[in-house]
């Protein structure tokens, strides 16, 4: 069948990783922005959550689509792990990369395995928390806590050297690859990680500085 004949090559691999961390790049832009609102103030934040709740429809669907897209990303970034692993340890292998590896790239399946972790344990604090309470107050309580707040810190950096790796291999895949913008590409590799390291790990630096007391 031609899907699993466009799954096993190599291109099919390739456009599955980079369509689906297109795809996660999005949720993350809209996150970044609902979160934002915290910066504002509890009552901002507490009425965005509110209103995305009054839609509970939209939630699981979208819910269910990202759970979705996430389990393809993880999927098949295992599987060319284990492939090149299997490669790397032939006593055939051959480097073939046309490309200087980084720290990023090297990493990769680390980092990744960094924000799966960051994922259970946010999603059941946060998603599944107390209805009892308000998220507002969630937010401050977890966030203003030393190592809860530090182990965000740490992941939200492991996310941006994913980022950084991630968002060039994406481009390339797409074929956007040409001399006269590969310089705004590689300024743009790092503008977008740090953009959402500051972004996000503004949050709990805002609540456990003590910054964010009267949130
Ligand atoms: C300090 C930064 C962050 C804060 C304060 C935050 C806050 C939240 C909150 C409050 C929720 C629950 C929403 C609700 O059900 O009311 C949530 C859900 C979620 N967050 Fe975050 N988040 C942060 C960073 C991230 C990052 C970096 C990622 C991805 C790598 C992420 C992925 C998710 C996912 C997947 C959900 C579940 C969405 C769903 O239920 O559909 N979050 N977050």
């Amino acid at each position: 069948m031609w899907f699993v004949r466009f799954l096993s090559s190599s291109i099919g691999k390739k456009l599955i990783m980079a369509t689906t961390g297109l795809l996660l790049l999005l949720f993350l832009c809209t996150h970044v922005a609902g979160n934002a609102t915290i910066y504002m103030s509890s009552e901002v934040f507490q009425g965005y959550a509110d209103e995305l709740h009054s839609h509970p429809l939209i939630v699981i669907v979208f819910s269910t689509i990202f759970l979705l897209i996430f389990l393809a990303h993880i999927g098949m970034g295992l599987f060319l792990f284990y492939q090149n692993w299997q490669v790397s340890k032939s006593r055939y292998s051959v480097t073939t990369r046309v490309v200087k590896n980084t720290f990023s790239s090297e990493t990769m399946p680390y980092t990744g395995l960094i924000i799966l972790t960051f994922l259970i344990v946010h999603i059941f604090s946060f998603t599944f928390s107390s209805s009892e309470v308000p998220i507002s107050v969630t937010v401050k309580e977890m966030l203003g806590g030393f190592f809860y707040g530090l182990f965000y810190i740490v992941s939200f950096i492991a996310l941006a050297f994913h980022l950084n790796h991630g968002f060039w291999s994406m481009l390339q895949t797409f074929g956007m690859n040409h001399p006269r913008y590969n310089d705004a590409i590689s300024k743009l590799t790092l503008i977008l990680p740090l953009f959402f390291l500051i972004m996000f790990a503004g949050i709990p630096l805002y609540f456990m500085t003590g910054l964010g007391a009267s949130y």
